[in-house]
């Protein structure tokens, strides 16, 4: 067909009894046909919803006839008169389910082979099905609902930081690969043999440079890659909303970032939401609910009963706290109904994060119950279900092994409990800052002190003077916001100076000559009047997965990769031929096959 001519007047989310007897077009794709009572019903539909066409064989047969081979996704054009629907048949779920359109004129403007799965919403599709065909996928409701509201999202923090005189700035895409941090996905000089740009993990280093170029609020909607393993709330490409400051402290940011979030909240959620959010120190956090990221929407927290376990006789809590160890229990609330199967469940829970094993008690009106019950005096048992808060009903569970571990293990028990006792209300949204961060931590891998957040960032004022003798005591200037149990951003207080930034480096390992080598633009910038700055980067992937209850970062990201970094639908990564290889100075391990 070389052009068409019924141009939509209306969207098909639009017309109600007041377009009443108005001559309407509407174009969209074909969702369903239904022939009943002589009649052909079809249900048009596009972004914006949907509006029922009537084709009567009594106004013309011809068009009766020919719509009639109408097939579910074809594209058509339709021309006709508004109607109130006959009594008895208005859809009130229907935003157009007052009306329907009796058609006097259409065009098909494409047809549509039968599509590999159902776009409704309630079908049961592989995702592998959907990202392969992912523009169909993209046309289902709920995955145009999830754009949309990440589109507003993003729309409503560009005018909130513009508004607070942020300048929006690009930062390269092509940048030098630097250490730490995550892996990078690097790319091929064509124009210097054996070189290679990396792709950016972060803007991290330019807006920092912003700073000491003096633009003092920067902004950007950034994509960031990183080379990782995936999990369900990680890609390896996402979106961060990157923001950078100047002549600020920690609260200054974590400030500016909560009034954000609560405009959106309430302009895209339409949810308001108390400020300021509840800021946790790091050891607080781990403490109370083994994690640095914890889940606020129920209480549960880990009971510290090392004191009171001591003086028990059940060996395999006083060996651990003989070895230096912790003995934290939860109460989980109502859960002393549960059999020995369900606890056994439980324990094997514990052990996939490494628990030797979880001891328990039922809290009964009588008293405490369970195996290692008889390894405490009443007075312990007493003691024990005081410090935890325990009624009748809870289950108490103790995890005892290095504190790490314990904290860890717990932590895990205590979200899968949440769900599995039903703690956690729907849509409630509990946000926190979690501060005073460790600087350093060692890492295991590299067997070495390794910075947390990176090596940027800057030490607590407090706790300059034990950098060198107790690393690992040391606090940072850094700040996580913390989204029902999710890390949604995470940022800091920059060191400005070189000669701190230089102390720094040494601590990591990193010489002077490899920091010269590999930093030497920022050192130097350092030494051109760099202001004391800071900021932070938000996950706007994460941030719209939670507010719309997803499990899946790909569920709001429009062309996602799947589990293997793969993108089914264009077939990335691909081979490329052996000319581009040569023109990139590189081999290939295996020979590409000839494409
Ligand atoms: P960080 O590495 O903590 O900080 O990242 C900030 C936020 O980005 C999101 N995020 C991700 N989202 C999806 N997939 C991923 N693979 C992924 N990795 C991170 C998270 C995270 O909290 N330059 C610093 C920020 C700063 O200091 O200003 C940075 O990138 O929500
Ligand atoms: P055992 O003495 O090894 O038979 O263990 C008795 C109970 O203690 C069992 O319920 C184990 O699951 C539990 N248990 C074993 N190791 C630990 C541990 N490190 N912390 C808490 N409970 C444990």
């Amino acid at each position: 067909m070389a052009s068409w001519t019924l141009k939509r007047t209306h969207t098909c989310g639009e017309l109600r009894a007041t377009h009443k007897d108005q001559t309407v077009t509407l174009n969209g794709w074909v969702e369903n046909r239904r022939d009943h009572g002589g009649l052909c019903f079809i249900d048009l539909r596009d972004r914006y919803g949907r509006t029922q066409i009537v084709f009567s064989p009594q106004r013309s047969a011809e068009l009766h006839a020919k719509a009639s081979g109408l097939r579910p996704e074809w594209v058509v054009a339709v021309r006709g008169v508004v109607c109130p629907r006959p009594g008895g048949t208005v859809n009130p779920n229907l935003s157009t389910g007052e009306i329907e359109v009796e058609a006097r004129e259409f065009e098909v403007l494409n047809e549509a082979k039968v599509l590999p799965f159902p776009l409704s919403d309630d079908a049961e599709v592989g995702e592998e099905l959907r990202l392969r065909h992912r523009y169909l996928d993209l046309r289902r409701r709920s995955m145009q609902q999830n754009l949309v509201l990440r589109a507003k999202l993003v729309q409503v923090m560009r005018e909130y930081f513009a508004k607070h005189n942020f300048v929006d700035i690009e930062t390269p895409f092509l940048v030098r690969s630097t250490p730490g941090g995550a892996r990078n996905y690097l790319v091929p000089s064509r124009l210097f043999a054996g070189s290679f740009f990396a792709l950016p993990e972060s803007p991290q280093l330019f807006k920092q440079l912003l700073m000491v170029a003096g633009y003092d609020r920067y902004v950007q909607i950034a994509r960031c890659l990183r080379d990782e393993d995936l999990r369900a709330d990680r890609q390896p490409e996402f979106t961060q909303l990157d923001v950078e400051m100047s002549f600020v402290q920690a609260d200054d940011v974590m400030t500016m970032l909560e009034g954000c979030v609560a405009e959106i909240m309430e302009r895209v959620l339409g949810r308001k939401i108390d400020l300021p959010f509840r800021r946790m120190p790091f050891a607080e956090a781990l403490s109370l609910y083994g994690t640095d990221k914890p889940d606020l929407r129920f209480g549960m927290p880990l009971w510290d009963v090392a004191d009171i376990a001591k003086s028990c006789s059940f060996k395999v809590f006083t060996d651990a706290l003989a070895a230096g160890g912790a003995v934290k229990g939860i109460a989980a609330t109502g859960a002393a109904r549960y059999s020995r199967k369900e606890i056994d469940e439980l324990s094997t829970f514990a052990q996939g994060f490494g628990a030797k094993g979880v001891a328990w008690l039922k809290v009964e009106e009588a008293g405490l119950t369970g195996s290692i019950a008889k390894f405490f005096q009443p007075a312990e048992l007493a003691a024990l279900r005081e410090r935890m808060h325990a009624a009748p009903g809870d289950l108490l569970l103790f995890v005892a092994d290095k504190p790490e571990l314990v904290h860890q293990v717990l932590g895990a028990l205590r979200n899968h409990l949440a769900g599995k006792l039903d703690l956690i209300k729907d849509g409630e949204f509990r946000f926190a800052w979690v501060v005073d961060f460790p600087m350093f931590e060692y890492s295991n891998e590299e067997k070495t002190i390794v910075a947390r957040h990176h090596p940027f960032t800057s030490p607590k004022d407090e706790d300059l003077a034990i950098l060198e003798e107790k690393p690992l005591e040391v606090r940072a200037k850094a700040y996580d916001l913390v989204l029902n149990g999710v890390e949604l951003g995470g940022g800091s207080i920059r060191i400005h100076r070189h000669d701190l930034q230089r102390r720094i480096f040494k601590l990591l390992g990193i010489g002077d000559q490899e920091a010269k080598e590999k930093f030497s633009f920022l050192l130097e910038a350092f030494e051109f009047g760099a202001p004391p700055h800071g900021g932070i980067a938000l996950g706007i992937d994460r941030f719209v997965m939670l507010l719309l209850g997803l499990d899946s970062i790909r569920d709001v990201i429009a062309f996602p990769k799947n589990q293997k970094a793969m993108d089914l639908m264009t077939g990335a990564p691909g081979t490329v031929t052996p000319r581009q290889w040569k023109e990139l100075h590189i081999r290939p391990e295996e020979p590409p096959k000839a494409t």
